[in-house]
C-alpha cells in the first residue's frame, strides 16, 4: 500500500492540508497517510532543528508527500523554510519542481481580452541548483567591506535532466527561459544542452526567451506559452506570474519530482499567508489540485480529472473564497468541492 507523508507545516498550511485529505479520502485509493504534524515553525523554535534525520527517513520511506505550506514571521532568516523545503528538494533529489498554470473560469484571470485568455501552461523549474545550491559565503560581515557570494550553480546532469523532463510533458512547445545574453557561464551551458534538447526532439516546437522578456510576453499573451522551462529562481518568480494570471496563489498546485525514483512531494505554490492564518478564508484549492497531482502520479488519471472537474464546477458556480470574489470560508469551499465529486 502507497504511504503518503503529510507535512501540514504553518500558518494556513494545516488549513488546507485539512480539505485536500478529504478529497483524498473521498477518493477511496489503497493508500495510508503517515502525518508530521511536528514537523513546524514551533518545534523549530523550541530545537533549533527544522527536519530531523528520522523526518527525512519517514518521507523518504513514504512514496509521495503532501505539504501545506512552512514559514513563520517570526523566522526571517533562510534556515528554517531552506531546512525544510530546499532540505527535501535536495535530500529526495526532486529536480523538477512541475508547476500548471490553467485558467479554471475567465472572470478570474486579470486579462480581460477574450483573446488572451486560454490560458493553460506549466512552468518546468529546475529544483536543485542554481543560487539554490548553498554553495557562498560571506566575509567581513557587518563591516563596511561586506562581500556575500552565492553561488548559482549549473550542471550538465542538472539541466539535461531537467530539458528533458520538459520535452517528456510538452503538448504543443517549450519555451526555454535564462539570461544567457547576461549570465555568461551557466547561461552558456544552459544553452549547450538546450541545442542538444532541441535536436533530440525535432517534432516538438521550441523557442527560446531571456526571461525579462518572458515575462512581458506572459502578462500580454499568455496564451503563446505550452511549456517554458527554466533555473530555479526564475521558475519561482514566473511560477507566481502564472499562478496570478491564472486566478492567483490561491488555486495555484505544484509537484516537486523526480522522475527516475518516483518520489514526488507535492505543495500548492503559496506560503503560510500569516496574513490571512486563522481567518478562516484560505482557498484550499491550490491543495486540493496538489492532491489531483499527486494522485496523477500514483497512475490514478481519472481520479485526477475528476477532482478537476469538481475544482471547474465549483468556481463556475461562484463557491469560492475571497481571493477569488467569493464569500465562503476554507472548509466551504472544501465541502463544495466534495460534493461535486460526490455527483453521480
Ligand atoms: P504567501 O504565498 O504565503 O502569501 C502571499 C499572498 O498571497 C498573501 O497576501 C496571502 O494572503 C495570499 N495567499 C497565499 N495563499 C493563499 C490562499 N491559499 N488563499 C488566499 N490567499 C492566499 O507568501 P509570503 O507572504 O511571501 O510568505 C509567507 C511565508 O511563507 C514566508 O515565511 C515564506 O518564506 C513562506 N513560503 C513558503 C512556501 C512553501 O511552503 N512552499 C512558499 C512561499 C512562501
Ligand atoms: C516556493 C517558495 C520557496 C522557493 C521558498 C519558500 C524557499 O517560494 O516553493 O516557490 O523559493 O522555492
Ligand atoms: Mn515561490
Amino acid at each position: 500500500m502507497t504511504t503518503i507523508a503529510v507535512i501540514p507545516g504553518d500558518g494556513i498550511g494545516p488549513e488546507v492540508i485539512g480539505p485536500a485529505l478529504d478529497v483524498l479520502d473521498a477518493l477511496r485509493l489503497e493508500v495510508r497517510t503517515d502525518v508530521l504534524d511536528h514537523v513546524n515553525a514551533e518545534t523549530y523554535l523550541r530545537t533549533g532543528t527544522p527536519l530531523t534525520e528520522a523526518d527525512i527517513d519517514r518521507i523518504r520511506s513514504s512514496e509521495v508527500a503532501l505539504l501545506g505550506a512552512v514559514g513563520d514571521p517570526r523566522l526571517s532568516d533562510t534556515a528554517y523554510v531552506r531546512g525544510i523545503l530546499t532540505t527535501l528538494r535536495l535530500e529526495l533529489d526532486l529536480y523538477v519542481n512541475y508547476r500548471p498554470a490553467r485558467l479554471w473560469h475567465d472572470r478570474l484571470s486579470p486579462l480581460r481580452d477574450p483573446d488572451r485568455r486560454a490560458i493553460d501552461c506549466v512552468i518546468v523549474r529546475e529544483n536543485t541548483e542554481g543560487l539554490y545550491s548553498g554553495i557562498g559565503g560571506g566575509t567581513r560581515t557587518g563591516t563596511p567591506q561586506e562581500i556575500a557570494i552565492d553561488v548559482d550553480l549549473s550542471t550538465r546532469q542538472g539541466v539535461s535532466r531537467v530539458l528533458e523532463f520538459a520535452f517528456s510533458v510538452a503538448r504543443r512547445s517549450v519555451c526555454l527561459v535564462d539570461k544567457a545574453n547576461a549570465v555568461r557561464n551557466g547561461g552558456q551551458l544552459w544553452q549547450r544542452c538546450w541545442s542538444e534538447a532541441v535536436a533530440g526532439n525535432p517534432h516538438v516546437e521550441t523557442s527560446h526567451l531571456y526571461v525579462d522578456t518572458a515575462a512581458l510576453r506572459l502578462a500580454t499573451d499568455p496564451t503563446a506559452f505550452d511549456v517554458i522551462v527554466t533555473n530555479n529562481s526564475y521558475g519561482d518568480i514566473l511560477s507566481d506570474l502564472t499562478a496570478a494570471l491564472a486566478g492567483g496563489l490561491g488555486v495555484a498546485a505544484s509537484a516537486n519530482l523526480n522522475p527516475v525514483t518516483g518520489q514526488g512531494l507535492f505543495e500548492p505554490v503559496h506560503g503560510s499567508a500569516p496574513d490571512i492564518a486563522g481567518t478562516g478564508t484560505a482557498n484550499p484549492l491550490g491543495a486540493i489540485l496538489s492532491v489531483a497531482l499527486l494522485v496523477e502520479h500514483l497512475g490514478r488519471t481519472e481520479e485526477a480529472d475528476a477532482v478537476r472537474r469538481a475544482v471547474a464546477a465549483t468556481v463556475a458556480t461562484d463557491r469560492v473564497t475571497p481571493d477569488l470574489g467569493g464569500s465562503l470560508s476554507t472548509e466551504e469551499v472544501g465541502a463544495a468541492v466534495l460534493m461535486e465529486l460526490r455527483r453521480p
